[in-house]
């Protein structure tokens, strides 16, 4: 059965990542039609539309998306088209495995990393809703709602019941956000109670990176309204080796939208520098969402292969090949 996807490559280092898992992807011999939309900051710009209808009329009909990151204007400008794509899909959850990869160089040599983030997608401060009150008086609202935290705390736990995991840690700043991170709190409290099989913890946002920075080891599920699930995940590559390497699932009802951590990473786009793990792995991610487990697994283990062998490395984990070599080799192990 031929599958439908939606290949975004995005700008910055994105053309050159989306290369290469597509080129592995297509290495496990999964039937795949891909649907190129072509996304970056000079379409936005030109067009005025944060989302071209032809990218939305594409996921649409594939339901599916692999995404390489575009470039957002800091302070201005265009809102982020992630953000808009992850409202207008109501890609709800945000799920990324955070794991030690055989042969990566870290400050964390002797343990053995495997965390899950479920970050909140939709509300929180990435709402949008800033005012300037009176000049250089300026309110950015935080919006949590029962509906939104309900939804992702179950998506946490399903997923923990469905993989044997064992804890799940609601992260929050309920002490002095005492509404809204309260709320959020109390729906993954109730929620937890329905899942008497797995743990449940809370810990405050602070001591929680504190936490993740002195006993990585003992992180499980991790469960964040928005901010903090984006902040913690940065946070949470560092200790595996970096942006180069974690992987990313936008999940909603009907849409799934996969994609790194990362960002368009200007400082070395074009180069054949940029690690193409993180998208690599995001599609092996949407293998598995396809329902096809064994090409996911036999990508998941080629990229391993690759690092335990640790020849073809790009330099943001210790190696000198390009984002192509890297590329050759993972085809070449999945080809075997
Ligand atoms: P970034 O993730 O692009 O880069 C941070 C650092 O990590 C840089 O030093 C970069 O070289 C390195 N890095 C990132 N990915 C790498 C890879 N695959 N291989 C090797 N090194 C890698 O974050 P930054 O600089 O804050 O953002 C740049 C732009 O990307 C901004 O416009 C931002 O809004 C956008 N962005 C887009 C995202 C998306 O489309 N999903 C996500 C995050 C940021």
């Amino acid at each position: 059965m031929s599958h439908y996807c939606t290949l975004i490559p995005g700008d910055g280092i994105g053309p050159e990542v989306a290369q290469a898992a597509v080129r592995a992807v297509e290495a496990t011999g999964v039937d795949i039609v891909w649907r190129r939309a072509e996304l970056n900051e000079a379409i936005i710009l030109e067009s005025g539309k944060t989302l071209p209808q032809y990218l939305l009329d594409s996921l649409n009909e594939t339901k599916i998306g692999l995404k390489g990151p575009v470039t957002t204007p800091v302070a201005g400008g265009f809102q982020s088209v992630n953000v808009a794509l992850r409202k207008t899909l109501d890609l709800f959850a945000n799920v990324r495995p955070v794991k030690t990869l055989p042969g990566v160089k870290t400050r964390f040599q002797d343990v053995k990393i495997d965390m899950v983030i479920f970050r909140e997608n939709t509300e929180d401060l990435y709402s949008g809703l800033e005012h300037e009150i009176v000049k250089d008086v300026v309110t950015s609202l935080k919006v949590i709602t029962r509906t939104a935290s309900e939804r992702i705390a179950r998506y946490a736990f399903n997923y923990a019941k469905k993989n044997s995991r064992k804890t799940v840690v609601a992260i929050h700043k309920a002490n002095i956000m005492k509404l809204a991170d309260g709320l959020f709190l109390r729906c993954c409290r109730e929620t937890s109670k329905n899942f008497p099989d797995i743990n449940y913890k809370e810990l405050i946002v602070d001591n929680a990176s504190m936490q993740l920075v002195m006993r990585p080891e003992t992180f499980d599920i991790l469960l964040l309204p928005n901010l903090y699930g984006d902040i913690v995940s940065d946070l949470a590559a560092g200790l595996v080796g970096g942006l180069g390497i974690v992987p990313g699932a936008n999940m909603g009802e009907t849409h799934a939208v996969f994609e790194a951590v990362h960002g368009s990473a200007p400082d070395i786009a074009g180069q054949g520098k940029a690690n193409p793990t993180a998208l690599m792995l995001s599609a092996v991610m949407m293998l598995t969402h396809m329902g096809e487990n064994e090409a996911s697994h036999k990508m998941q283990s080629a990229v391993e292969a690759v690092y335990r062998e640790g020849k073809y490395l790009t330099s943001d984990v210790g190696g000198t090949s390009s984002t192509g070599e890297f590329a050759d080799a993972v085809v070449r192990a999945i080809k075997g």
